[in-house]
């Protein structure tokens, strides 16, 4: 059910005009590569160790994810070119 929830966010994101996403996870980050995400950067956030990941929408790989509290789930706007 979670990479199924993660898609359908990607796919709404990609028909709204954006090109990528971010997200920080403290348990996941290998859920996440599964469908495509990148480990930008590791962080401490309040004592917990998390991970910045991207997901590029403009590449072939579909995929997306989250939602739990330890997720922040934001959307970079991009022109597309
Ligand atoms: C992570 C989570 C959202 C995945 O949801 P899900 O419904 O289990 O996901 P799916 O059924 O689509 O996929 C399950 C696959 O992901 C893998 N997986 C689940 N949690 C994982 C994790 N934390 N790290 C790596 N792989 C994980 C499972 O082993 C399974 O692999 P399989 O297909 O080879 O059997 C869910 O397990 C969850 O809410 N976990 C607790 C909170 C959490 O970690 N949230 C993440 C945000 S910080």
């Amino acid at each position: 059910m979670g990479s199924i929830l993660v898609r359908a966010i990607e796919d709404q994101a990609r028909q709204r005009g954006f090109s990528r996403l971010n997200l920080y996870t403290s348990e996941a980050t290998g859920f996440y590569a599964r469908l495509g995400w990148s480990t930008a950067d590791r962080t401490n956030w309040r004592g917990v160790d998390a991970a910045l990941m991207v997901r590029d929408l403009r590449s072939d790989v579909t995929g997306f994810g989250l939602g739990s509290r330890a997720t922040l789930l934001e959307a970079s706007k991009i022109r597309r070119r």
